[in-house]
């Protein structure tokens, strides 16, 4: 079996029902709960013995060496971690502490797991930590995307959070041998896309008559890639990345902030008019820009086509318009997530299943 760290997310949820979907080699998944997770993410999972959900945190060495004892995975994949770049900015406390400090206490505990293995399950042992783009700082227009090569220059608290993890991830590799594996991937969206991010947030607005946020002129520039392209990357660079190495994962999918938000309204029009018939476009408001905001990151993703053969299905076309349609189709989950009640979900749905 794998385990998977902060399974309940956006993207680890989208994992682990990929994962199931496609194997059934069962998932430990561990997540804390914080606001961002959300359990009804997997409620299709209920009853299915191949998924064991623990809620804990990456920092709690105790439970993180019990679960590694009792469960034995040959592979542990982080995704956990304080991901909004606006709350880094807000309180970055929370983001040193799961992605920093979170991010050690998991490697130690896997290092202390790993090393006791028997020889032949240390061998194929792997530990792969999900990051992001946002680790090689801001791009110029006209400058090449970023390679494996590119140097760190991250230039929030949640970036540079995440460069630090990156960092001791590959000390762990360098100096314990740990056989870790990252990947550092573009903007993802798709389906369970937490509403204070810009896709679902734009969505969740419009439908509800509120203005739509654009920070700034709106031409920050982003690579967007659908969410499930992210998971098959993950697992095609679990099967067969080479050790120590680090991955770029990306959309080849450019696009100025304004240009996505304005897909999305043209989207929103078609498949749910307005009832005055106008366009959700006019919903756009300009709004002062976020601090030390990175002005463009590109990914150049050609290693991970090059070696490991993986190229995503989506265009943004098909995926942007799977993702509005997801939304139009999901209203009780944006509800929950809105009113807060998802989190009673918690209770109401997982009470018999104890942390072990
Ligand atoms: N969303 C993106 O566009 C994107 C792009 C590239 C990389 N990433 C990376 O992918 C990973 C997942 O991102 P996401 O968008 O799904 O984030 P998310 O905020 O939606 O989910 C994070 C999950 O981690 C859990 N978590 C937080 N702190 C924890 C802790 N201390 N212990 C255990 N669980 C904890 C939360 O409860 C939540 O379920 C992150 O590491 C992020 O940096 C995200």
């Amino acid at each position: 079996m794998i385990l998977v760290t902060g399974g309940a997310g956006f993207i680890g949820a989208n994992f682990v029902l990929d994962w199931l979907a496609a194997t059934n080699e069962p998932v430990v998944n561990v997540d804390k709960l914080t606001y961002a997770g959300n359990l009804e993410n997997l409620a299709s999972l209920q009853g299915d013995t191949r998924h064991v959900f623990v809620q804990a945190d990456i920092g709690d060495s105790t439970v993180l060496s019990a679960l590694l004892q009792q469960h034995q995975p040959r592979a542990v994949l982080n995704f956990a971690a304080e991901s909004h770049v606006d709350r880094s900015i807000h309180g970055p406390e929370d983001f040193i502490q799961t992605n920093v400090v979170g991010t050690f206490r998991l490697l130690e505990a896997v290092r202390a797991y790993w090393s006791g293995l028997p020889a032949d399950a240390k061998l194929a042992f792997r530990f792969l930590h999900v990051s992001t783009d946002e680790v090689y700082g801001t791009l110029g227009a006209t400058d090449p995307a970023f390679t494996e090569s590119h140097n760190y220059e991250p230039n929030s608290p949640y970036s540079a959070s995440k460069a630090a993890s990156d960092h001791l991830v590959r000390a762990w590799h360098h100096t314990y041998g740990l056989p870790v594996l990252t990947t550092n991937c573009s903007n993802n969206y798709g389906p369970l896309h937490f509403p204070e991010k810009l896709i679902p947030l734009m969505i969740v607005n419009a439908l509800a008559g509120k203005p739509l946020p654009i920070y700034g002129d709106g031409q920050q520039i982003r690579d967007w890639l659908y969410v499930r392209d992210h998971c098959s990357a993950i697992r095609r660079v679990l099967e067969a990345g080479r050790l120590g190495d680090t991955y770029n994962v990306g959309g080849w999918n450019e696009q100025a902030n304004i240009d996505i938000v304005k897909t999305v309204c043209a989207l929103l029009d078609e498949l749910r008019p307005r009832d005055d018939g106008r366009s959700y476009a006019e919903q756009i408001r300009f709004v002062q820009d976020r601090p030390g905001h990175d002005r463009r990151y590109a990914i150049d993703a050609r290693k991970l086509e090059r070696e490991l053969g993986w190229k995503p299905a989506e265009t943004f076309e098909t995926g942007i318009r799977k993702t509005v349609q997801w939304y139009l189709d999901h209203p009780e989950w944006v509800a929950h997530v809105q009113s807060g009640s998802y989190r009673d979900w918690v209770h109401q749905q997982y009470s018999a299943q104890e942390p072990a």
